[in-house]
């Protein structure tokens, strides 16, 4: 997989680091209440368990299940698959591993609202800089990325290169 990689981004380390950082946030801004933090699978899941691994107040967890890509780019529909965690007067954390479009946070968020929770906020490893579509920007957030292609830690094209345990920049052969 590495040979497919034009270019690493953020280490292990760095990631590492800075997803510490986030979890120290998030343990000074819950000091009141028991918050939800809900994973949006499968992209979320090394990001999920390295944040809440570092998280040392109370919490819960809880995973929902999207599709909002198809290849590299967004289809801009996003459908929930299955299951919806209860989030009625749960203070939730809504956990992706990159913010695009903003289409799938956005459109949780509202759902999320709408089915009673008491707030909702936004925690993504990635910002993606100039293609918002939806006006919705994250609480907190580890890295801004540029516009490119990017996978590993949980990022994929066509659901491979999830497991590799950095951040890079995908080669353009490889979707072209
Ligand atoms: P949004 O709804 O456009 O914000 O898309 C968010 C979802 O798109 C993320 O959960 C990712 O699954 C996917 N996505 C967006 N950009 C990338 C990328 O550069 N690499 C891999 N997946 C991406
Ligand atoms: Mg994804």
């Amino acid at each position: 997989m590495n040979k497919d990689i034009e270019e690493v981004l953020y280490s292990e380390e760095m990631l590492s680091n800075r997803i510490a950082a986030m979890a120290s946030d998030i343990d000074k801004d819950y000091n009141k209440s028991i918050p939800l933090v809900i994973g949006i699978l499968n992209g979320v899941a090394p990001f999920m368990v390295s944040l809440i691994n570092k998280i040392t107040i109370p919490m819960n967890m809880d995973f929902i299940k999207v599709k909002s890509y198809s290849g590299v780019s967004s289809t801009g529909t996003v459908s929930i698959i299955g299951y919806v965690p209860d989030v009625k007067d749960r203070d939730v954390i809504l956990c992706d591993d990159i913010l695009d479009t903003g289409r799938t946070i956005f459109e949780l968020k509202e759902k999320f609202l709408s089915l009673g929770a008491k707030s909702v906020k936004i925690a993504v490893l990635l910002n993606k800089i100039g293609t918002r579509v939806m006006d919705i920007e994250a609480d907190y957030k580890g890295f801004d990325v540029p516009n490119k292609f990017v996978v590993g830690f949980g990022l994929d094209y066509n659901e491979l290169y999830r497991n590799l345990p950095y951040i890079g920049v995908l080669k353009e052969e490889i979707y072209k």
